[in-house]
């Protein structure tokens, strides 16, 4: 499926930023929330992998590498379309005519591979039912928020970010597209104890590529010899995925992705955050995650 077949005819300044619709108390986008009942009537397989994350988290880069491996390193099949042709985002209803990610799922054959950014609650209740192997992406809240800020600023499709400072108070107390983030880590890491989810970390991937690698691939069950595992370390790397038009979505209009404005590779660091929030800030922050996470078990890393 060509998602950007027909953009041609798209008339740019229709497109509008998102406003933010709860759906149980959930923040999401407008055309999320709207085709809620269709999103909660998916039909999940048994054989269909879930990429789960909070925005920012890393999802693009897990995809990566759980493209490669199912394709078993092979980098042209791997660079058959662009990262959201290749694996659909089931919670994405874009401006027509682009399809949506339920449609995409739906024309694709099985086993599919398929992206959500739903907290644990608002998931199809197919995927909990067919038992689907999640994997599952966090990262520390403070490089998590700045990378979600500058995300809003180029993305024409979210809703409007504001200044950092308004933008950092929306997204601590939850008013925020996908909702709040302490919940979603935390709503995701408890159901990993009833369900066949591997929950890993960005600054983990960050520290150690291989290992995290290899735990991906023993949790789908594939061969990892280390010729393989090197190449897939070398195609994953940021700098690579930078310069990949199938994974840096600069294949999207720039009235969608503006990547003058900010690129969607921007980084990919831990500790960014250090530039963007005042000691004052970090530190309501540690307080939040003090709070909000106790007696989880949750422990990220906010540096290395
Ligand atoms: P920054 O904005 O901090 O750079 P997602 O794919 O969930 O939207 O996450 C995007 C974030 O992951 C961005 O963070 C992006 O740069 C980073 N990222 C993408 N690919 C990466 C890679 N191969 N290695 C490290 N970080 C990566």
């Amino acid at each position: 499926m060509n998602l950007l077949a027909g953009l041609e005819e798209f008339d740019p300044g229709s497109l509008k930023r998102s406003e933010l619709v709860e759906v149980e108390g959930v923040p999401l986008l407008d055309t999320t929330a709207a085709n809620q009942e269709l999103l909660r009537s998916f039909k999940a397989q048994p054989d269909d992998l879930l990429i789960c994350t909070y925005p920012k988290a890393g999802t693009t880069w897990v995809q990566e590498i759980v493209d490669m491996l199912q394709h078993r390193g092979d980098k042209q099949k791997c660079a058959r379309a662009p990262m959201y042709e290749r694996i659909p985002f089931i919670d994405l209803f874009p401006i027509k005519p682009i399809p949506s990610g339920l449609e995409m799922a739906e024309a694709m054959p099985s086993p599919r591979t398929l992206k959500s950014h739903l907290p644990v609650q608002l998931l199809p209740p197919s995927f909990w039912e067919q038992n689907c192997k999640i994997i599952y992406v966090a990262r520390n809240v403070k490089d998590n928020m700045v990378s979600y800020f500058h995300f809003h600023r180029m993305n024409q499709g979210m809703p409007e970010p504001g200044n950092w400072d308004q933008f950092l108070e929306n997204f601590l107390i939850g008013r925020i597209t996908w909702g709040s983030w302490f919940d979603h880590v935390r709503g995701w890491w408890e159901a990993k104890d009833r369900h066949p989810i591997l929950y890993l970390f960005y600054e983990d991937m960050k520290e150690d590529p291989a290992r995290e690698i290899k735990k991906i691939a023993q949790f789908l069950g594939l061969e990892l010899p280390n010729p393989l595992l090197k190449e897939i370390i070398e195609h994953t790397k940021f700098e690579t995925m930078k310069d990949n038009p199938m994974a840096n979505y600069c294949t999207l209009p720039a009235f969608i992705m503006d990547h003058n404005l900010s690129p969607f590779m921007r980084k990919g660091t831990v500790g960014d955050w250090k530039e963007h929030l005042t000691v004052a800030q970090s530190e309501k922050i540690d307080d939040l995650c003090s709070q909000l996470l106790a007696g989880s078990g949750l422990d990220f890393r906010m540096e290395l």
